[in-house]
């Protein structure tokens, strides 16, 4: 058997316990958790009992100096990113960072430099790309089913989906709302099935229409009084290759659904929807939709994604989310922001 890997968590809060843990937990002996760190201790303390890590601290620095740990998983927010991988990966560890890769395109950059520099694995938690539809829909793209994508249209949006709990209406920690939070995952997606080109305009509007009132709120009642981060934003992304991404996200927003988190895609031979999957195409004098009846179902993608950057980690395969790719998407994060401050385009280099 290949030598057990040596795993540490950063940040034992709602992510690592419902993905990162249970994820190296069904490796069985391939890994060992062997340490937590969380600048709540005692929430460190109770996660390590509760999932047998040998050993919890308050300080990811301490724990990195005493452990000689192969990996660790980054699960703080967002603020806290950049500075826990780049020490992680400067004591000689693999990382596998939540999503987004960071506060900004400085930041994220100096994260590759910090892995390369090291010589080892760093990859996000974009587990959207390990979904079934995900999979299929790359699959059928490569293949040509619908030939060059030259439009995309991106949805992360929620009627009243502002979370009650955690910091993810706090711009100092989080960097901002719905669009570093949930859109990034779909932008993901649609950069990913398009093939990561690399965008060179953005125009974008954010909005703080709802957040800032109290309301119904599905997710538990947000803390209106302190909401700092928008809660609705319309971007266009325009590609070096020519195509277009119109993206919309929100937290809050009068809409007809409760959510959709959807990436539809044109191209010149055929279109993709991605939830639910859809072809369709022109064919024989008609139009068709096409839709699987079966597919390989991916369970868990959360967990999926741990085992494939464990996999990563011994060599088995280059991280299916690059550090090159985590830079370009910080980078349209980054304009969006830039854009709605300014008022006005955002060209990149
Ligand atoms: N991929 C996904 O589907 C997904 C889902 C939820 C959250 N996330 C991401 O995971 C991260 C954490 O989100 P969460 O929902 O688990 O939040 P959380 O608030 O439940 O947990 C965060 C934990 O980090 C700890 N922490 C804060 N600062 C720290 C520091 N400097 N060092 C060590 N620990 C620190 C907190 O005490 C807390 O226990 C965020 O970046 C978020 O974007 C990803």
């Amino acid at each position: 058997m290949a030598r057990q890997l040596r795993i540490g968590i950063i940040g034992v809060g709602g992510i690592a316990q419902y993905a990162h843990i249970p994820g190296y937990k069904e490796l069985g002996d391939e890994v060992e958790l062997v340490a937590c760190a969380d600048v709540n201790v005692e929430r460190a303390r109770q996660v390590a009992a509760t999932y047998g890590i040998a050993r919890a601290y308050e300080e990811y620095r301490e724990m990195l100096e005493r452990e000689e740990l192969d990996a660790v998983s980054i699960c703080t927010p967002n603020k806290f990113h950049a500075p826990a991988t780049i020490a992680a990966l400067e004591a000689g560890c693999h990382v596998l960072c939540e999503k987004p890769p960071a506060l900004s395109v400085a930041e994220a950059r100096a994260m590759v430099e910090a892995a390369a520099r090291a010589g080892k694995v760093l990859t996000f938690g974009l587990h959207y790309r390990f979904t079934t539809e995900v999979q299929a829909a790359k699959r059928a793209i490569d293949g040509g089913e619908i030939g060059h994508v030259y439009a995309a249209r991106v949805d992360a949006i929620r009627r009243r989906g502002i979370p009650g709990w955690g910091v993810f209406t706090n711009k100092e920690l989080q960097g901002g709302g719905p669009v570093i939070d949930i859109g990034v995952h779909m932008l993901d997606t649609c950069l990913y099935l398009m093939g990561y080109p690399k965008p060179v305009q953005v125009l974008a509007k954010t909005y703080q229409e709802i957040g800032t009132r109290p309301g119904v709120g599905a997710l538990g009642q947000w803390d209106w009084e302190n909401f700092q981060v928008e809660d609705l934003a319309m971007a266009m992304i325009k590609l070096e290759n020519g195509a277009t991404i119109l993206l919309e996200t929100s937290f809050a927003q009068n809409i007809d659904v409760m959510e959709r988190m959807n990436v539809r895609l044109s191209g010149r031979e055929g279109g993709v929807n991605v939830f639910p999957l859809k072809i369709s195409k022109e064919m024989h004098g008609g139009l068709y939709d096409i839709t699987p009846a079966w597919l390989p179902k991916v369970e868990h993608p959360h967990r999926e994604e741990v085992k494939h950057f464990v996999a990563a980690c011994r060599g088995e395969h280059e991280p299916m989310v690059t550090a090159e790719e985590a830079v370009r998407l910080q980078q349209v994060l980054d304009a969006i922001y830039q854009s709605a401050e300014k008022d006005d385009i955002v060209y990149l280099d």
